[in-house]
């Protein structure tokens, strides 16, 4: 079968795949006995940009997501390779990039589509561990097998909250005391079914597990995959009081607003002064994402204090991430959809115990709950972070390494027959482990590290299906890589039915420097020697 060329690298001229000796990798964590075996929290966001107070947003309140930063090693420039749930979902939790996978839509299953693939938590399973998903981690549909890739992921069926169905039912009291269906919808816990919200279903779900695995003689690995700040941006009233009214970034064409409505019904739009009413309205968008991530903060802060109380901080890594980010109006966007870092970019921590932080003394709390509204907590210790660029299917190898597992060998092209190997990086050289086998580029300078993301068009121009076209509607890919300079990306024809993309065959191209441009705005492809990257950024 062939194989689309790997993205730009070609472009640039050398080769990120050097001839690789997989030595096996001396255990990262001490042994691996069952009674000294390291435990695994992963939390998994959905569409979450990094905007939170540890990655120096001043306005999004997430004390208790902070406070973890503040005991972990935090990726400053982490980027997804897909900017959309099941892609990047599949692509991460099978540590191969989407080209690997072959999926850039919902529709179809890797083991029966690409290769059988294994997963982070079915290596952990296989190693010994009891394996848990809680809410949404695999994306649901096809793309999971409708099982959340059951059985061999995860040792007993995985738990969905049952408040997950009234996801758009109407539960927003309006002006008119009637409830809606809003995008936009701060709710009164007495108006919604249940009285509860999936996330804190979720982390109920959670933490009744993590209290029977206080008496588990195995050690475990527990996904939790929270929903919010996803649409629609519904988070109890409480929340939404306190935050500020929001300024706007810069570049914002309104008339890109009206798509965002067609599956929420909202206000109907008045005519006259329709351009304050738009201004308005985005700011509350704005409002509404950091208000559900205010929401997420707290529901992160219950269970973070309930393992803390449950004294199994001292032997469970914690990783906090997302899926991708979200556009919340630049570019026009509101969205993700696209290869710009904001839907790229993801929040990336990992909390090791004992590496990362000391470990609690007696009766001391390494997570207190911390109300969002606690201005103590602009106090915290900003804990490590590094600005070195990685990438989300590094997450597979690096939390194998970090628990002291086999780490998988890195893939041979192509690998669809392999079922076990890793395309990312194993990011363990950040927590001071031995790593005997040498990452070729990894040792250098950080200039030279690389992210890469893809997104897939149906055509060159924007038409009903250009944020998610199915498999076999596509027909241009967008290469994009980012360095801690530049974001380079092209948009190259690519054949759907045989994977493959066609370099030669460039329809559009764009180059975006950090410093000078930080959110994207200004295209310079063109001025770059006919869109041929200048030699000066060639490594
Ligand atoms: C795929 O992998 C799973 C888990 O190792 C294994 O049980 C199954 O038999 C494999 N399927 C095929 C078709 O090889
Ligand atoms: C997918 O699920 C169906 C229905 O449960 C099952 O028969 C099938 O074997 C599963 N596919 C794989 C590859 O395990
Ligand atoms: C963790 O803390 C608990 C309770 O304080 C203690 O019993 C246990 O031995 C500690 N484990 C490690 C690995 O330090
Ligand atoms: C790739 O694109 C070039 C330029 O459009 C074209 O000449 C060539 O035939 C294409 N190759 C394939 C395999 O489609
Ligand atoms: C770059 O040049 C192409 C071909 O002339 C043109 O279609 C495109 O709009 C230009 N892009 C920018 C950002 O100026």
């Amino acid at each position: 079968m062939p194989r689309p060329p790997p993205p730009a690298w070609h472009l640039l001229g050398f080769s990120l795949f050097l001839a690789s000796v997989c030595v096996s990798l001396e255990s990262a964590a001490q042994g691996n006995s069952a009674a000294d075996a390291l435990n695994v929290l992963l939390i998994i966001v959905d569409d979450l940009r990094p905007s939170l107070g540890c990655y120096g947003d001043k306005l999004v309140r997430s004390p208790n997501i902070d406070q973890l930063a503040s005991h972990s090693i935090l990726f400053q420039n982490a980027f997804a390779q897909q900017a959309v749930c099941a892609p990047s979902r599949v692509s991460f939790l099978t540590g191969r990039r989407p080209d690997t996978t072959r999926l850039y839509d919902f529709n179809s299953y890797w083991r029966v589509h690409a290769g059988n693939f294994s997963t982070i938590p079915q290596h952990f399973k296989e190693n010994g561990y009891m394996t848990m998903s809680v809410g949404k981690v695999f994306h649901p549909g096809i793309s999971s097998n409708h099982s959340d890739d059951s059985p061999y992921s995860w040792s007993f069926a995985p738990y969905h909250p049952s408040s997950e169905k009234y996801e758009n039912t109407k539960t927003c009291r309006g002006e008119d005391g009637e409830l809606h269906a809003n995008l936009l919808c701060p709710v009164d816990m007495a108006d919604v079914p249940e009285g509860t919200l999936p996330d804190k279903q979720s982390t109920e779900e959670a933490i009744r597990l993590l209290e029977k695995m206080k008496t588990s003689t195995s050690p475990f690995f527990l996904a939790v995959g929270y929903h919010k700040p996803h649409i629609p941006f519904r988070y109890p009233k409480a929340i939404e009081i306190a935050l500020p009214f929001l300024p706007l970034p810069p570049s914002l064409p309104p008339s890109l607003l009206s798509f965002l409505f067609s599956p929420f019904p909202s206000p109907p739009l008045p005519s006259p002064p329709l351009s304050y009413f738009l201004f308005h309205l985005q700011r509350k968008i704005r409002q509404s994402y950091f208000a559900s991530v205010s929401y997420l903060d707290t529901q992160v802060g219950r269970l973070l204090s309930a393992l803390d109380d449950l004294h199994l901080v001292n032997n469970t890594i914690i990783a906090f991430t997302s899926d991708h980010g979200w556009a919340l109006g630049e570019h026009g966007e509101w969205a993700k959809y696209s290869n710009f870092d904001v839907t790229t970019r993801v929040p990336l921590m990992f909390y090791v115990p004992g590496r990362t932080a000391s470990l609690p003394g007696a009766g001391e709390k390494l997570f207190p709950y911390r109300s969002p509204f606690d201005p103590t907590s602009e106090l915290m210790d900003s804990g490590r972070h590094t600005e070195d660029l990685v990438e989300l299917v590094s997450l597979f190898p690096t939390l194998a390494g970090l628990a002291g597992l086999q780490v998988p060998p890195r893939c041979p092209i192509p690998s669809f027959h392999v079922e076990l190997c890793r395309e990312g990086q194993k990011l363990l050289k950040y927590f001071q482990l031995h790593d005997s086998e040498e990452d070729p580029y990894f040792h250098g300078n950080p200039r030279d590290l690389i992210a890469y993301s893809q997104y897939p068009r149906p055509a060159d121009s924007p038409q009903w299906n250009s944020d998610k076209p199915n498999l076999k509607d596509i027909k241009i890919m967008g290469y994009s890589i980012r360095t801690i300079d530049y974001r380079y990306t092209v948009w190259v024809g690519f054949n759907p039915g045989e994977f493959l993309a066609n370099f030669s065959d460039i329809h559009a191209g764009e180059l975006y420097f950090v410093d000078s441009d930080p959110l994207q705005d200004h295209n310079v492809y063109n001025d770059s020697q006919h869109g041929e990257l200048p030699q000066s950024l060639k490594p």
